[in-house]
């Protein structure tokens, strides 16, 4: 019997001409928006195969409506919108795409640190709205990167591609994980081992890459944020309940921390109040792995799962636990 997968949202090439090429019958919401819940019931139902986006919570409501289903490769790396649990214990593997977007990842993370510590955001809409009035010693002073400490929370891939660039910024590295990496990473990244509160404490820059689960929920909250220095510059390419978002805005509205780049948010893609009001945050719109290269590479390796599994092998990336 020919199988079908149901893909929740239209993909970067090459789409999903691999699994037509396969033999596999292919329904693709092909309307360039995040499906409805009713979309989503309708488009698992008879599916073998699913193609989800971090944006669709896959529960086990969704899971009862799917009987046939075999395989969930999600599009990102995280996959917290979905509980693996209930789809294992159907017999559902569930897939993410880690590796690929890594250094895309790492990038971003970059470009919202420097441009935080500098002060990117301000400046351009100072620029854009006509209120630049020339060069000034005072203007916009920011924070230097050179010398300073960066704090990486969660050393995995990405965190680890994260530390390699602090290298060519003159910056030493420490980092938090649950468990230490080995001894011949830390060496080759230079990063030296801190208990999570040290970290906080004591980094001029603290960027976030822990998975989001039970346990990292608002790991930085309002005491957490306290315990900052006032010249601290947070950044988050995670996901956004990393942080308590309401306590952030406070932090930065009162000084408590200088400035926060942010790609990932508590309600994507709502804001908590305030926010945007903040000269002193820079806000991308959840970019981390939108460059050409990794978006490609991430269509492919979600195929690749769904057709391994599908034809009953193991499948090439399944999500740890
Ligand atoms: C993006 O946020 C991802 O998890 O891939
Ligand atoms: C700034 O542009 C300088 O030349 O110092």
């Amino acid at each position: 019997m020919t199988k079908r997968v149901f893909v929740t949202r239209r993909l970067p090439e090459p789409g999903i001409r691999q699994l037509l090429d396969a033999g596999i019958e292919v329904v693709v919401n092909d309307e360039d928006r995040p499906v409805s819940r009713d979309e989503l019931l309708a488009g698992v139902s008879g599916a073998d195969g699913l193609i989800s986006m971090l944006t669709d919570r896959i529960d086990t409501d969704l899971l009862d409506a799917a009987p046939e289903l075999k395989v969930i490769a999600n599009y990102a790396v995280g996959f917290d919108n979905i509980d693996v649990a209930a789809a294992r214990s159907r017999g559902i593997e569930v897939t993410n795409t880690p590796g690929v977007l890594t250094e895309a990842t790492a990038d971003m993370t970059w470009a919202l640190l420097l441009g935080a510590a500098r002060n990117l955001g301000a400046g351009e809409r100072m620029v854009r709205a006509g209120r630049w009035t020339g060069w000034a010693p005072t203007q916009l002073v920011g924070q230097p990167s050179g010398g300073r400490v960066l704090g990486i929370v969660g050393m995995g891939a990405i965190g680890s591609a994260v530390a390699r660039r602090a290298r060519g910024f003159g910056m030493s590295v420490v980092y938090f994980n649950r468990n230490r990496v080995a001894p011949e990473l830390e060496a080759e990244l230079g990063a030296r081992w801190l208990p999570l509160e040290d970290l906080i404490r004591s980094a001029d820059f603290i960027s976030l890459h822990a998975p989001l689960n039970s346990e990292s929920r608002h790991l930085i909250d309002a005491a957490a944020l306290a315990s900052m220095k006032s010249t601290a510059v947070l950044v988050n390419t995670g996901r956004g309940a990393l942080i308590d978002e309401a306590a952030l805005v406070d932090a930065l509205r009162s000084g408590e921390i200088a400035a926060a780049g942010l790609d990932v948010y508590e309600r994507e893609p709502a804001l908590t109040p305030g926010l945007v009001d903040l000269d002193n945050v820079v806000l991308a719109p959840h970019l981390g792995s939108a460059s050409t290269e990794a978006r490609s590479a991430m269509v492919h390796l979600c195929c690749d799962n769904i057709e391994a599994v599908l034809a009953g092998r193991d499948a090439l990336t399944p999500v740890p636990g």
